[in-house]
């Protein structure tokens, strides 16, 4: 099929219907039921790539599912889409825009063509430009406005701007380097900049301005404050903001008139998103704290899963069958989230990235077409790290009315092993699949004496759908290759849903409506307000509240 055929409407493809079909057959099919049918299920339902290996079998599918599913992609040109994303096609078609995140991790011989212009050695040089940035942070030669080392570095941004660093640096803290402090402000709410900057010195504090556009209001209002303490806390000199203020953009024009050097200003492109940009420049922090080789093992982990992602069969890529299961969850089985459970520590912002990168991405209700979709699209994706979560809600998923598939995330090896600690972690996460997946009867219970009465509430279910992703360790190339594995999940999602992943119109409207309410707080004489009665009634309340006289 090729890119440009005419794909039918989701609900019309034949393998839609099948699958319809299907799940009526085998709606009421339990998980003990399809274990005891096959006793070798969990060692057929698996794929492994790129070292990350993927346990599906705890899925509600059989064979004949997957084999649907698989006919639903083909039906869908996922082929065709793949191929023009990594051919640097511009299929952002609501911003005329390529796609190439998947260039920012290429190597220095590939080549990735933009309206005919290999990017790729752009791509490189910024690279080296960051190396030799980070290498003079890192070792001290460079130095603050009053001759000091830098010791604090403060990442200012929002979205893709702020997640994506944070989440790397919580991620990869076992490798960066102790002697720097790393912060993030990213909240309008000037707590995050006031407690982010508590007890720094601004004589050794070094801010990177975080934003493609460098307009957004959350990342300029904040730059402005460091901007303002800083040059109080060093005597007022305007000098002293290029020695302390770099920037990460696209856009030069606006860096250079908030007063930072551009050449101090790392770069990348337009056909990077916003959430699809922590292995691009914004990842300057990542760098800063883990060093340049950590930060390009980063960047080979996610080509390396890239690469899977292009030339395995779909019946063994691990993005491919991770989408499709979500869309059968989601669509046939009814679920609305997906939870996702990192069993390590270090991967606590992982959940919160992937909303970004999950809902931004695919939260849309018009398809390609600029037509109203009649199926819904995206989960809602949302997590914590286990065990944590088990001791809140897994209760919900255990028992609750609702359908929450799970991702969880697990380890061979503890980055920090202590005593038995890694032994039990592994425990639970074994377990909470199992208990998910199969329950416990009411015979199981009866079997274990307890009072009748007692019966209903110890009653599993069961039939909960997970997936287990097992990997070695949390290396910076592992955290590349998971981080690749979502991004290409989204994608199939999108490819599957007939939605663009890379645009963000839903997020204009409130941006709008607050710039022009941001005058009606402000101006000493209320303007005519002219929202609704409870928005009017709310912006007057406000006032009298914030200066009652
Ligand atoms: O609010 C939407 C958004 O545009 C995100 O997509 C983006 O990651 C974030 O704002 C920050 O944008 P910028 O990097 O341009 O400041």
């Amino acid at each position: 099929m090729s890119n440009k055929s005419v794909i039918k409407s989701l609900t019309q493809r034949p393998a839609w219907k099948a699958l319809a079909t299907h799940h009526k057959k085998i709606a009421k099919l339990h998980l003990r039921e399809l274990f005891a049918a096959d006793k070798q299920r969990g060692e057929k339902l698996i794929t492994e790539a790129a070292g990350l290996f993927l346990d599906y079998s705890k899925n509600r599918v059989t064979t004949e599912t997957i084999k649907l599913l698989l006919q639903l992609a083909k039906e869908s040109n996922l082929r065709g889409r793949i191929d023009a994303m990594f051919a640097g096609e511009k299929i952002n078609i609501t911003e005329n825009r390529a796609v190439l995140h998947v260039a920012l991790r290429a190597p220095k011989s590939a080549k990735i063509f933009v309206d005919g212009k290999n990017v790729v050695p752009d791509v490189h040089a910024v690279l080296d430009k960051m190396t030799g940035f980070a290498n003079r942070v890192r070792s001290g030669a460079w130095k603050g406005h009053t001759g000091k080392r830098i010791t604090n570095i403060v990442n200012i941004g929002i979205g893709g701007s702020d997640l994506g660093p944070v989440m790397a640096y919580e991620a990869l803290k076992h490798y960066a380097k102790r002697d720097l402090k790393f912060l993030f402000v990213s909240n309008v709410d000037g707590a995050d900049f006031v407690e982010a900057v508590h007890g720094l010195a601004p004589a050794e504090t070094l801010f990177i301005v975080s934003s493609k556009t460098f307009t957004t209001q959350e990342t300029m209002t904040n730059a402005e404050s460091a901007r303002a303490w800083l040059l109080k806390g060093l005597g007022g000199n305007k000098n002293a903001v290029a020695k302390h203020f770099v920037a990460v953009s696209t856009n030069a024009e606006k860096v250079s008139a908030f007063g930072i050097d551009t050449a101090n200003m790392f770069g990348f492109w337009d056909w990077v998103g916003g959430r699809y940009s922590m292995d691009s420049a914004i990842g300057l922090s990542t760098m800063l704290a883990i060093g340049s080789e950590n930060f390009r093992a980063l960047l080979a982990g996610f080509h390396e899963l890239d690469e899977h992602f292009r030339t395995a069969p779909f019946s063994e890529n691990l993005p491919v069958l991770m989408a499709l299961l979500s869309v059968w969850n989601t669509n046939f089985l009814g679920a609305e989230t997906v939870a996702v459970l990192p069993y390590e520590n270090y991967l606590k912002r992982f959940p919160a990235y992937l909303q970004q990168l999950t809902m931004e991405s695919n939260g849309k209700y018009i398809t390609l077409a600029g037509k109203k979709v009649n199926y819904q699209t995206s989960p809602i994706y949302w997590g914590e790290p286990g065990t944590n979560g088990q001791h809140s809600f897994y209760q919900l998923i255990h028992q609750g009315t609702r359908l929450i598939p799970c991702d969880f995330i697990a380890f061979a090896h503890a980055l920090t092993p202590l005593g038995r600690h890694h032994d039990l972690l592994l425990a639970n996460v074994l377990a909470q699949s199992e208990a998910l997946a199969f329950g416990k009867t009411a015979a199981e219970v009866k079997a274990e004496k307890v009072p009748d009465a007692l019966v209903p509430h110890k009653v599993f279910e069961g039939n909960r759908p997970s997936n287990t992703i097992l990997a070695d360790r949390l290396t910076p190339a592992v955290l590349g290759r998971l981080v690749a594995l979502y991004e290409h999940i989204v994608f199939v999602q999108g490819a599957i849903w007939s939605v663009n992943p890379f645009d963000q119109w839903g997020v204009e409207l409130g941006k709008a409506l607050a710039q022009r309410i941001v005058p009606e707080l402000e101006n000493k004489i209320l303007p005519p307000l002219q929202h609704d009665s409870s928005t009017n009634n709310l912006i007057r309340r406000y006032r009298k509240m914030k200066s009652p006289t």
